[in-house]
């Protein structure tokens, strides 16, 4: 049996705009994905048997490497469409325990790439940023500064991944509880920015905003950085990819915090805040109906555990 784990992760900025190309940078959580995997007579998960058809990333992953009859068992403290990349975290690991079983390359590189591509075709489109994060852990950055990790390209887009140092900061997320799945959020941008030159221009902005709030972040900016972050949150709700419960949790955290937006690909899901204050705006988010928990960043990415 292999077993993988890989992180959960949160995007500080530029999420839908990258799709497009356009920079975003995002932090590995301590919120993880496990898979054990196992040949086995017929497909299983977690001890039943399984129609892995009705798991879109599973199947997708496992028709990819070309493998059929296997046992697989997962674990997650990461909600799924939570915002917080649990779909990414699903993919990397059952790509590490595909190839590790297969005795295939395991870098990240290849990871990565498998799980982006398992993305893009279950959502019918998407970025690399999650699957990246996930399977490099700590932080990266797309289209923007730093150490070159690995490029990747689609449907006309093409994304440079680099590694980011990240400075101290306390991140507090607020999850709404609502299950939002991202593809149709995603399509709901593509269809905005498609036939509207303002939803265009709203998706160059967060492209701006983005690649300063990067720049604030290499200097260890905090405060412009969280202005950066609010900033963000409007554009995307103007992109329509906000919500009651979001918008409730984000202006409710915003005096205690230097910045505050959503996460991910909104819809409900989780926000962020950037705050010298947990403890009181996890308070607030409670009391605004939101589930509250600090998160540590600064993880490792993709692991496989163990091998029997
Ligand atoms: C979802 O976590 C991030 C999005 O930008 C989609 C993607 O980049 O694939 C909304």
């Amino acid at each position: 049996m292999i077993t993988a784990s890989a992180p959960g992760k949160l995007i500080l900025l530029g999420e839908h705009a990258v799709v497009y190309g356009k920079p975003a940078v995002a932090l590995a959580i301590d919120r993880r994905f496990a898979c054990s995997l196992e040949t086995s007579d017929e497909d299983m998960l977690n001890g039943r048997p399984a129609d892995f058809s009705k798991h879109p990333y599973i199947h997708h992953m496992l028709r990819k490497h070309g493998v059929t009859n296997v046992a697989i068992d997962t674990v997650s403290d990461i909600p799924a469409g939570s915002g917080l990349g649990s779909s990414a975290a699903l993919s990397v690991s059952v790509s590490a325990a595909i190839r590790s079983m297969k005795g295939e390359s395991v870098t990240e590189e290849d990871i990565a790439m498998d799980a982006f591509d398992t993305e893009y075709e279950v959502q019918g489109r998407a970025s690399p940023v999650d699957s990246s994060a996930s399977t490099h852990g700590k932080g990266i950055v797309v289209n923007g500064p730093g150490e070159r990790l690995w490029s990747a390209s689609r449907g006309g887009n093409a994304w440079d991944i680099s590694e980011i140092d990240i400075p101290d900061m306390t991140l507090v997320v607020g999850y709404t509880g609502l299950h939002a799945p991202t593809g149709p959020l995603v399509e709901k941008v593509r269809k905005f920015r498609e036939k509207n030159r303002f939803g265009y221009d709203i998706v160059e902005e967060i492209g701006v905003a983005t690649l300063e709030g990067i720049n604030a972040l290499g200097v260890g900016d905090i405060a412009r950085l969280g202005e950066l972050m609010s900033y963000d949150h409007k554009l995307l709700t103007i992109l329509g990819v906000s919500c009651a419960e979001l918008d409730k949790l984000v202006n409710a955290v915003s005096p205690y915090s230097y910045g505050a937006k959503l996460t991910g690909a909104g819809g409900g899901g989780s926000m962020i805040s950037l705050t010298d204050r947990p403890d009181k705006v996890c308070e607030v988010i409670e009391r605004r109906g939101g589930q509250p928990f600090a998160v540590r960043t600064n993880v490792k990415g993709v692991s496989v555990l163990n091998r029997s």
